[in-house]
Formats: structure tokens, C-alpha cells, sequence
């Protein structure tokens, strides 16, 4: 089903990012996708398979030049779609963890994503239409223990989407928040988090969670949590004290090595 139009995503070299990219194929959109490895060319190879065009692109969206030069290969093209989604996990008690690698994830997971959401974002509001999905987290609901950076920048991210879809209310412009939990992806190993009941917990499919936000992103809504048991915890996280869900989160993302 060929549209014509144009969707951009980011983190797309696997996980929930590859998933969202096969349904941006399979709703007949042409795709832009990025990653910062060189995996994101084999990723490419798959898409093309399913008789999509595809272009990629291997850039650091912690950097803005690596934002700038995913926006070159954009160019002049109206973005119909923006799937926000290139994220890193970093496990650990803050004060153990590479202060580096804290501040890249800061700059990957929010610098990055709202920098391009302010360059593809302006275009859509000029021509009154586009959807942007930015993935949160329901990380976002709780103050992340041994994840604490993290779980910040996902609160981020939730807080962001809803205020921006906010903004646009008068426009054509959609913006929606997908929130998974827990997904069977290689996130929990890249934050060295395999060494916790998180890391050993039964996760959620990656396809399922990446379908369910791009319908949510579709039908322009504002957000999906995605999975019941996330729908009750998200629920509860707005009654429970902050303290005692610090501590929740703490048996999960603590090392077993240290509980
Ligand atoms: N898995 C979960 O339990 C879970 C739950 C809630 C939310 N999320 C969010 O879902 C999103 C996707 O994660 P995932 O679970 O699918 O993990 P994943 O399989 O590790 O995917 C992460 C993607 O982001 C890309 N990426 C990482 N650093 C990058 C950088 N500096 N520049 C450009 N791209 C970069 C990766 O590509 P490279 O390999 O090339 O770096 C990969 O394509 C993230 O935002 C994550 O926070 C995940």
C-alpha cells in the first residue's frame, strides 16, 4: 500500500525502533531510519524487503551533529511521521555509574529527541499535518533506584509529549507517548542491567509493544501504556508515596550480586 508519505525512525536497528519501522512499511510509508551502529544497514536490507524505499542513516543523535546529519539526509522531504524512539537504559547506583555515560544518556535520550523534534516539529505545524510518537516509558511514573538517571529522562519524555501535544491542540499535528514496560529487547543488557529481577523478569514482545503505538500514534492519541499489568502499576504509581515506589524499584533494578 503505497502513500507517498514519509516516516522518520529513530533506534530503528532493532528492538521496539525496528518494530515501529516494519509498521511504518506495512502502512505503506516510505522510511527514514537511523541508529548510531552500522547495524542500521542490515536493518535497512530487511525493510527493503518488504518492497519499501529506505534510506539510513548511521549517526550519534547524542551529538547534535549526528542530529544534523539525519536531518541532512531528510532534506526537503515533508516528514509525515516521527517516531521519537532511540533511547538507552544505564543501570546501577548513580554514584557507581560513568558520569560520561550518564551525561550521554541525558544527551541521547532528551537532548537529542527534542532537538529533532523542534527541526521536524516546525515543518509540521507549517503545513498544519504530521504525527510525531515519541517513546516514553512507564519508567517515567516512578523514581527509578539504580536506574535513577534513566527513569528521570523518561519522566522527561512522558511530561514533554503531553505538553507539546498541548501546544499543537489547534493544529492537525498529532503528538502521542508510547509507554512500555519491560520489553524483550537488548536494552537490559546495553545497561548492564541483566544482574537484576528486571534484567531475569519475563518481558514484553517488542512487535506487540511497537503495534500497539503505532495504532495509538495513528488514531492520534495521546498516549499508550502498553500491557495490563503496566496499565495497574502506572494506576497506582499516581497514589502510591514516591518513597516506597523508590524502594520498589529498587528490588527490581538492584543487582542481585548487592540485595
Ligand atoms: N526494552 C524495554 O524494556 C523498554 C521499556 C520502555 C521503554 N523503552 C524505550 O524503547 C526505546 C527503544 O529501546 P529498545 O528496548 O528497543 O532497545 P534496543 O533494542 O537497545 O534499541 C535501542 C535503539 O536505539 C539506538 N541507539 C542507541 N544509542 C544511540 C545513539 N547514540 N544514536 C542513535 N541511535 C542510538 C540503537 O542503535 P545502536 O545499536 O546503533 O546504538 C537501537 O536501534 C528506548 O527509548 C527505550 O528507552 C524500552
Amino acid at each position: 500500500m503505497a502513500t507517498d508519505q514519509l516516516a522518520v525512525i529513530t533506534g530503528a536497528s532493532s528492538g521496539i525502533g525496528y518494530e515501529l519501522a516494519r509498521c511504518c512499511a506495512s502502512g505503506g510509508y516510505d522510511l527514514v531510519i537511523c541508529a548510531d551502529e552500522p547495524e542500521i544497514e542490515e536493518a535497512a536490507a530487511k525493510l527493503r524487503a518488504l518492497d519499501t524505499k529506505v534510506d539510513a542513516v548511521q549517526a550519534d543523535l547524542a551529538t547534535m551533529e549526528g542530529v544534523d546529519k539525519l536531518l541532512v539526509v531528510i532534506g526537503p522531504r515533508p516528514v509525515d511521521a516521527l517516531l521519537a524512539n532511540a533511547g538507552r537504559g544505564l543501570g546501577h547506583a548513580f554514584l557507581d555509574q560513568d558520569f560520561d555515560e550518564a551525561r550521554k544518556l541525558v544527551d541521547l535520550n532528551i537532548t537529542g529527541t527534542i532537538a529533532l523534534v523542534h527541526r521536524v516539529g516546525r515543518g509540521m505545524r507549517e503545513r498544519n499535518q504530521g504525527r510525531i510518537l515519541i517513546t516514553g516509558s512507564i519508567a517515567g511514573f516512578m523514581p527509578g533506584s539504580f536506574q535513577a538517571v534513566y527513569n528521570g529522562t523518561k519522566a522527561f519524555l512522558d511530561n514533554f509529549s503531553m505538553a507539546l501535544r498541548n501546544e499543537l491542540k489547534d493544529t492537525d499535528v498529532t503528538v502521542t507517548c508510547l509507554m512500555p514496560g519491560p520489553t524483550e529487547t537488548d536494552f537490559f543488557e546495553r545497561a548492564d542491567m541483566e544482574d537484576t529481577k528486571f534484567g531475569k523478569s519475563e518481558k514484553a514482545d517488542p512487535a506487540d509493544v511497537a503495534r500497539k503505538g503505532y495504532e495509538a500514534m495513528m488514531a492520534g492519541k495521546s498516549g499508550v501504556v502498553t500491557g495490563f499489568m503496566n496499565k495497574v502499576q502506572t494506576a497506582f504509581a499516581g497514589i502510591i508515596p514516591d518513597t516506597v515506589l523508590a524502594e520498589m524499584h529498587r528490588r527490581m533494578a538492584e543487582p542481585d550480586g548487592k540485595g
